[in-house]
């Protein structure tokens, strides 16, 4: 089982092309993997407790729940503008998230890993994370306000976690992705770990602890559980152990602490396993910075979607950002890499078979060869794009995938069919081009599904690549030939600069 989660995001906030970078990723995994064959849940949602919602809620004068409805559509909206094929989204105010994160606390209390005690310090409500007093001045000209807590709360014994987590992370090499990361969490477990507090009286946006309903439960136990909550933790549901075998978190760097450190402690003293990995990718700045409400610096993705087309949009993000390390976001770049990769490059190998194929074999598409010079190349491709999707690196699958295009592109070019006469050359060639677009509409289908099905269409295949099954439909010639080939309008109009 492959089951892909986001983050669940802030409802206090607008969807901006930060939250939608890892949703795409998550999405593009998932439509790999669906290829694959394997079974597949892939989750997105919303955050909805904690001070943060309240706040925004007061300031917009009105319910926290009302705050959360209001906001949750507009990120199930977003992903939908995107073609983002999550196959649930969770909100946690459904009450099927309550008993799971209920069951949950009651299991860590029962092991004797929640104690009563009293906290005071200094709070940042941003953050929903007490925080110590060097960090304040920093916090504060982020414009990340601190505020004094003094509060009775329950503790996570997270300081008995030290060695189990350092053992995990030992027998786990693949736990946390990339190596830096692990490397990052391995340095945060072995400075010591502090319990952590769980619980808040002094609000009551969030879930009450079972045992003591004055409290509701501190946002990150209540949020992390969402991945329990959605793999059907808390009801008889026989699948939930399947589900939660395969469950494979993908988070930006600034929430590793929560999910690497905290998640797998309470999910160990719960009885349960960590998750099969995380993958841990970097900012996306805006002029430098990271994007934020503050900084006035976010940028929607509709406004980007214009210009580029839902797949000129998540192909720049497969693409140009490298996952791991931050990268910034230029319009520009983004212009530039649609012009090259998609208009010039798949675009112009598109358009260029099927007017040479309507000029030279009356529109019906020949088979390919056997032996053409073409099938080693894909062979390569198909590899490579796989084993970089295995190891969540999109931009090196696309790269894969765009080599191929660029030696059928040279092929066509030294081969020159548009100048040969109708005839059994011709066609050799033309089928063999007609296969490499059959195999780069399959293989880029998770980054650009509109342009594959579009072309898929267009050579005359029948469905659409996502009904194909990898690694039997990446063998080279499954086009069948004799299929009617259409021209069409541009599939990458040019975007002028
Ligand atoms: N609600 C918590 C997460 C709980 S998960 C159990 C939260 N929400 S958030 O709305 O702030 O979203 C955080 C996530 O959004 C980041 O981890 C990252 O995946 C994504 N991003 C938000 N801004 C981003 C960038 N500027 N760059 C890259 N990713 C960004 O934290």
């Amino acid at each position: 089982m492959f089951y892909v989660t986001t983050p669940i995001y802030y409802v206090n906030d607008e969807p901006h092309i930060g939250h939608a970078y890892t949703t795409l990723i998550a999405d593009a995994l998932a439509r790999w993997h669906r290829l694959l064959g394997e079974g597949t849940l892939f989750l997105t949602g919303t955050d909805e407790h904690g001070l943060k919602v309240q706040r925004a809620a007061e300031k917009n004068g009105i319910t926290p729940q009302e705050q959360a409805d209001r906001f949750a559509v507009r990120f199930v909206d977003a992903w939908q503008s995107l073609g983002i094929s999550n196959d649930d989204f969770i909100r946690t105010t459904e009450p099927r998230h309550h008993r799971a994160v209920q069951k949950l606390l009651q299991a860590c209390y029962d092991r004797g890993d929640i104690e009563l005690g009293h906290y005071e310090g200094l709070y940042s409500v941003a953050d929903e994370a007490y925080v110590t007093a060097e960090e304040v001045p920093d916090l504060e000209r982020q414009g990340r306000p601190v505020i004094c807590m003094q509060e009775e709360n329950y503790f996570f014994k997270l300081s008995r976690y030290e060695q189990p987590l350092l053992d995990w992370y030992e027998s786990h090499p693949g736990f946390v992705t990339p190596e830096i990361r692990r490397n990052e969490a391995l340095g945060f477990i072995r400075q010591g770990l502090k319990d952590f507090s769980i619980s808040r009286t002094s609000i009551d946006w969030g879930i009450p602890l079972p045992w003591d309903p004055r409290h509701v439960t501190y946002v990150w136990f209540d949020a992390l559980t969402n991945y329990l909550t959605a793999a059907g933790y808390g009801t008889e549901d026989p699948a939930f152990p399947v589900r939660w075998a395969g469950a494979r978190h993908l988070i930006g760097k600034d929430i590793l602490r929560f999910h690497c450190v905290y998640w797998p402690a309470m999910l160990l003293s719960a009885g349960l396993e960590p998750p099969r990995a995380i993958h841990v990718h970097g900012y996306l700045l805006v002029g430098g910075e990271k994007m934020s409400k503050t900084r006035l610096n976010q940028i929607a993705p509709a406004a980007l979607v214009e210009v580029a087309g839902v797949d000129g949009f998540r192909y720049h993000f497969l693409a140009d950002q490298r996952f791991g390390p931050d990268g910034e976001f230029s319009f520009e770049g983004m212009v530039a890499r649609y012009n090259a990769d998609l208009a010039n490059n798949f675009g112009n190998l598109a358009a260029r078979v099927a007017a040479v194929v309507a000029s030279k074999c009356g529109g019906v598409g020949p088979a390919p060869s056997a032996d053409s010079p073409l099938a080693e190349a894909a062979g390569r491709a198909f590899e490579e794009t796989a084993a970089a999707w295995e190891r969540v690196a999109p931009s090196e699958a696309l790269e894969a995938t765009w080599r191929l295009i660029r030696e059928a592109n040279a092929y066509l070019e030294a081969n020159e069919p548009w100048k040969m006469e109708p005839g059994r050359e011709v066609a050799a060639v033309l089928g063999d081009a007609l296969e490499v677009l059959r195999l780069v509409a399959l293989l880029a289908s998770p980054a650009v599904p509109g342009a594959c099905g579009e072309v898929w269409r267009r050579i005359g295949l029948p469905g659409s690549p996502e009904e194909s099954r990898l690694p039997d439909a990446a063998a080279w010639g499954g086009y069948p030939g004799g299929l009617p080939v259409r021209k069409g309008p541009s599939l990458f109009p040019r975007i002028a600069v």
